[in-house]
């Protein structure tokens, strides 16, 4: 019999009737985008569960990032970022007509290292785009203090980080502006969607004309904008899916924690605080102080020490027999896309580098079954042993 197929991740939806009672309305209303009802609840309901004070909907997070870049950054300058990323954070910054600038991650972290930030600020340089990569928190002080004495805006991409908290605050409170994600393959989805949250009231009448064509009024448009409205039927199942978003971060976590236990917590020597686990080789993300995660993902590094014999390549190759399919995600990183090389810092991010070589992303989603994610990690164990 063939082996059943466990794909890194799988979509959260809700049951079925309640997402069809959910959009029967928009029947009766003929409204089915340009800001509907259902747009305008579930921005409002995101506020609250984001804890953010102001919220704006998008088609989806890469649409996003561009408007947020095209309204707080300027044509021609640079933008440092990391290119240890999904592509959608390093095409933002070249479709506004920026340009990125590569810095370095943090080794426990991965996020962007804000100790070499200044040394790539110049004259040209008009933001700093950071990513909560895997739901991982940047050092948003660091980040903070550094854009401060330059006078530069911090756009952070928070694709990875729905519904997580630093020292009891949205993740959506730092920096002058952050960009979710809602795609299917997401903590959180609306199918494809995203947002921005802001602390500045202001950029909401600039976010709700730039995503509908610059328009000011049906006849008057001031700037270029775009087309990223959210629909009433993504909204729709944007608010199905608020519903159970306990359950679902609750699924993850149990997945997380499974893993965790059977590959980490055996090792007198695992270290919560770098995710070190330094008997196998192996290191998972950082336990991060008064942080609530979301469960996003569980990446696993191979290779960290020489107790590790085998690579992420393998463990994947071993995996895919089994029918299961890990990602390697992030890799390469977006420095090393052809349409990057030779950008500035390109191939000067040796961390991020070494980090996309070793990382192994393990499939986890709310519905994954105990016992599969047991059959994965002890899978795992067995090849590294
Ligand atoms: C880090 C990161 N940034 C941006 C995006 C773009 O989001 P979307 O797919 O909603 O456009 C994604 C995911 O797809 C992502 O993982």
């Amino acid at each position: 019999m063939d082996k059943k197929r466990i794909d890194v991740t799988r979509p959260s939806m809700p049951p079925f009737e309640e997402y069809v009672n959910e959009i029967k309305s928009i029947w009766e209303r003929k409204w089915l985008t340009n800001f509907g009802a259902i747009h305008n609840e579930l921005a409002e309901k995101l506020e609250g569960f984001l804890d953010v004070p102001n919220i704006s909907l998008f088609t989806n997070g890469h649409q996003a990032i561009y408007s947020a870049l095209c309204l707080l950054g300027k044509p021609g300058g640079e933008v440092i970022t990391t290119p240890f990323t999904f592509a959608s954070t390093t095409h933002a910054i070249a479709q506004a007509g920026m340009t990125p600038v590569f810095c370095d991650v943090d080794p426990v972290t991965y996020t962007l290292d804000p100790s070499k930030i200044e040394a790539l600020i110049t004259e040209k340089t008009v933001a700093i785009l950071p990513v909560h990569v895997y739901g991982n928190v940047c050092d948003t002080e660091a980040i903070s203090a550094v854009a401060k004495k330059y006078g530069l805006p911090v756009i952070y991409d928070a694709a990875h980080a729905f519904g997580v908290k630093k020292n009891g605050k949205g993740i959506g409170n730092f920096g002058d502006v952050s960009l979710y994600s809602f795609h299917a393959t997401k903590a959180y989805n609306s199918i494809e969607g995203g947002a921005a949250a802001y602390g500045d009231k202001e950029l909401s009448a600039g976010f709700k004309r730039f995503i509908n064509f610059g328009l000011v009024d049906g006849e008057n448009v001031e700037n270029t904008g775009t087309n990223a409205k959210m629909n009433e039927f993504s909204a729709a199942m944007g608010l199905c899916n608020l519903r159970h978003i306990g359950e679902v971060l609750e699924g993850r976590k149990r997945v997380c924690t499974i893993y965790k236990k059977i590959l980490f917590e055996c090792d007198p020597l695992f270290d919560e605080k770098t995710g070190v686990e330094p008997s196998l080789g192996i290191k998972m993300l950082p336990l991060q102080d008064n942080v609530e995660s979301n469960y996003a993902y569980f990446p696993v590094l191979f290779g960290i020490n020489e107790n590790c014999k085998v690579t992420r390549d393998q463990v994947k190759d071993m995996l895919a027999t089994e029918n299961i399919h890990a990602r390697r995600y992030f890799y390469p990183l977006t420095s090393e896309f052809d349409c990057y090389r030779g950008a500035k810092g390109a191939g000067e991010t040796p961390v991020a580098e070494s980090i996309s070589r070793k990382v192994l992303s393990l499939p986890l989603y709310a519905e994954l079954a105990s016992e599969d994610a047991v059959m994965i990690a002890e899978l795992i164990k067995a090849f590294l042993k």
